[in-house]
Order: structure tokens, then C-alpha cells, then sequence
């Protein structure tokens, strides 16, 4: 008997350190709980809806949860066979009120559910109209992010980094020429899957300036981890800036530099354009990979995993692939490295992406 309870006592202590393992391992993914990619940190109205959701079933599930478990412990306990006890259960033919009640309770628990989900879902699947709203076309790369602002006076590409005003709706429309992709940036909005020939739409909003990072989230091939996003929310003016920054064309002494100096070597423009026009004579001509005008003001590059430093670029240009692996996959950034560039040529070639397409080149310091 004695026997019996330690040997209890220490299958208990056992569940309670690894219960306590896995809440402290748990806790050591990202920065904390505060890290940007938190959905219980929500910062806009969509995501707000969906923790106003998921936080009352959270607890009806852990009352669920805790009544059975503390039920089946109780039974197994309480009803257990003791030793030199003999004897065999009583047999009965089912029991009508108990299998009906708990047949009944947890239907009744799942329909009261299925009231506010469904809302929700059509509450978030609405789209927003009106000169509030932002447009932005969102297309899903093998691995980036492209982005084209649609609005009138806008109409310029970007990548990766989307600059949003503060609380303004924001209607990206999702497309694919690939495969299925997933938009996440769980602070501001769900998942919606990028779908090829299926276009979806989504709405995010920001309740606050700040950097909200973000991923996809559905597995896309073997960079699919690599395709990350951040969305940058700020004033109404200092948005306003940025979109005058990134409308602007480089000068034509930039375009060819970038045109007769480097891409006529290594065919750069095959996949990349130096021109954030969408109409006109020098429009936008490549989509392939990301645009490139201004390149050096975002915060970061490649799927958003790498920080925009000279150093970073020049690693990238000479050889891409081992920065980020892509695999058999055909149309993608080459190893130049194999084709002859040197480490100095590469560094040229991150010094212009980094210095010569920056808005303010004196922000990056290896451009001053
Ligand atoms: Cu794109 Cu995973």
C-alpha cells in the first residue's frame, strides 16, 4: 500500500515538472510575450474581433477540459480495484438519460458557439469602402512579398515592407502565380490564404504607430520559412512622406548606372526593374524578383530575413542561393559567384542597391 501511494506520489511529481518544462520552454520562442508576431497583443480592429472570440471559448474549453480530466481521475481513483479485492463490474445495458444528456450538452455548448463564430467571419470577411480605405495589391512570391499600392497618385511597387497610416482600413488583394501561400501578421489581422487563380481579399488595420512583423504561413516550398513581411504603421504624415519617397524615380543617371553599368553584365533587369512607375515610358517591365528603386530604404531584404547592411547585400549579390536556400527552383536569384563576379564587383553592385536607391542614403552608415 505504501508502495502504492509513492509510486503515485512520484508519477505525480513527474507531470507536474514536465507540465512546468513545457510552459517555461514555451515561453522562450521570440522575445516574450511581447514579441510583435503575438496574437494575444492584438493593436488593430480585425485582430481585436478575433481575441474577443477565441478568449471566452479559451475558457469554456479549460472548464471543459478540467471537468474531465478531474472526473476521470476521480473515477479511477475512487473506483479502482484494491488488493485482494475480487470482483467484477456490474453489468448494465447502457443508461438512456446519461448517454442523451451528454450527447445533448456539448451540441447545445457547440451551437451557443457557432453564434458569434459566424458573425465574426462575416463581420471580418466585409469590405470596407469609402476614400478611407487603402488599396494595396499583395501578390505571393517564391519567397517574397510584392506589393503594388493601388490608390490614386500611387501605383508604385514595393516589397516585403508595407507602410500603412494608423486607422485606416487596409484592402489587400491577394494573388498567386505560384502556389499557396498564407498572409499573417497576427497582430494586425488572421491568416487568408494566396491562392493561384483564386483571388482573396483581406482587411488590416492598425490601432497604434509601430513595426508589426509577419509571415506566411502556409509551407510553400523550401524557403517557406524565409518569407517573412512587416508591416510599418504610422502617422498619417509621416505615411504620406513615404509614399512621396517611394513614388519618385531614381534620376536618369541612377537608371543607367543601373541599366548600362551592372545589369548589362549580370542581367539583372530580366527579373528586376529600377523604375516604380506603373504607366508611361519608363513603367515598371520586370516582377519577377522585387523591385528594386528603393531598395535602400526598407529595413530589411530577401523575405524580410536579412538587415539591410552593405555587408548583408553584398553576401546576397554574390551568392544568393547560399544565403537562402531555394532549391531545384527555376527563375530564381543565381549564384554570381559561379558566373565570374568578384567579391568587389558584388560589393559595388550592394553599394548602389544600398546607397544610390535610399531616400536618405546618410541613414545607412556605410553610405556616408
Ligand atoms: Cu509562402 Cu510559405
Amino acid at each position: 500500500m505504501l508502495d502504492r501511494m509513492q509510486r503515485l506520489r512520484r508519477g505525480a511529481i513527474t507531470a507536474v515538472g514536465s507540465a512546468a518544462a513545457v510552459v517555461v520552454l514555451a515561453s522562450c520562442g521570440g522575445e516574450g510575450p511581447h514579441n510583435s508576431q503575438n496574437t494575444l497583443h492584438p493593436d488593430g480592429p480585425a485582430a481585436h474581433k478575433i481575441l474577443n472570440l477565441l478568449t471566452p471559448f479559451f475558457w469554456v474549453a479549460v472548464v471543459v477540459g478540467v471537468g474531465v480530466l478531474v472526473m476521470t481521475i476521480f473515477v479511477a481513483l475512487r473506483f479502482r480495484e484494491r488488493p485482494g479485492e475480487e470482483r467484477s463490474p456490474v453489468q448494465t445495458h447502457g443508461n438512456v438519460v446519461l448517454e442523451v444528456s451528454w450527447t445533448i450538452i456539448p451540441f447545445l455548448i457547440l451551437a451557443v458557439m457557432a453564434v458569434p463564430t459566424v458573425a465574426t467571419i462575416f463581420n471580418l470577411a466585409k469590405i470596407p469602402k469609402g476614400p478611407n480605405v487603402i488599396h494595396v495589391d499583395v501578390a505571393a512570391r517564391q519567397w517574397f512579398w510584392q506589393y503594388q499600392y493601388t490608390d490614386k497618385g500611387t501605383g508604385f511597387y514595393t516589397a516585403n515592407e508595407m507602410h500603412i497610416p494608423i486607422n485606416r482600413p487596409v484592402v489587400l488583394s491577394l494573388t498567386s502565380n505560384n502556389v499557396i501561400h498564407s498572409f499573417w501578421v497576427p497582430q494586425l489581422a488572421g491568416k487568408k490564404d494566396v491562392v493561384p487563380g483564386h483571388p482573396n481579399t483581406l482587411t488590416i488595420e492598425a490601432s497604434h504607430p509601430g513595426t508589426f512583423t509577419g509571415q506566411c504561413a502556409e509551407y510553400c516550398g523550401l524557403s517557406h520559412a524565409n518569407m517573412r513581411l512587416r508591416v510599418v504603421a504610422e502617422s498619417e504624415s509621416d505615411y504620406d512622406a513615404w509614399v512621396a519617397q517611394q513614388q519618385a524615380p531614381l534620376t536618369a543617371a541612377k537608371v543607367d548606372q543601373f541599366t548600362k553599368q551592372i545589369s548589362s553584365k549580370w542581367g539583372c533587369l530580366s527579373c528586376h526593374s529600377v523604375t516604380n512607375r506603373s504607366s508611361g515610358t519608363d513603367q515598371v517591365t520586370a516582377t519577377i524578383g522585387p523591385n528594386l528603386t528603393h531598395v535602400g530604404d526598407r529595413e530589411a531584404f530577401a523575405g524580410d530575413i536579412y538587415q539591410m547592411t552593405l555587408d548583408n547585400l553584398t553576401k546576397w549579390v554574390y551568392d544568393a542561393p547560399g544565403q537562402k536556400p531555394a532549391g531545384p527552383l527555376k527563375g530564381w536569384m543565381p549564384n554570381f559567384s559561379k558566373s565570374g563576379m568578384t567579391m568587389t564587383e558584388a560589393q559595388q553592385i550592394a553599394k548602389y542597391l544600398l546607397c544610390d536607391t535610399a531616400t536618405d542614403p546618410n541613414s545607412h552608415p556605410e553610405c556616408r
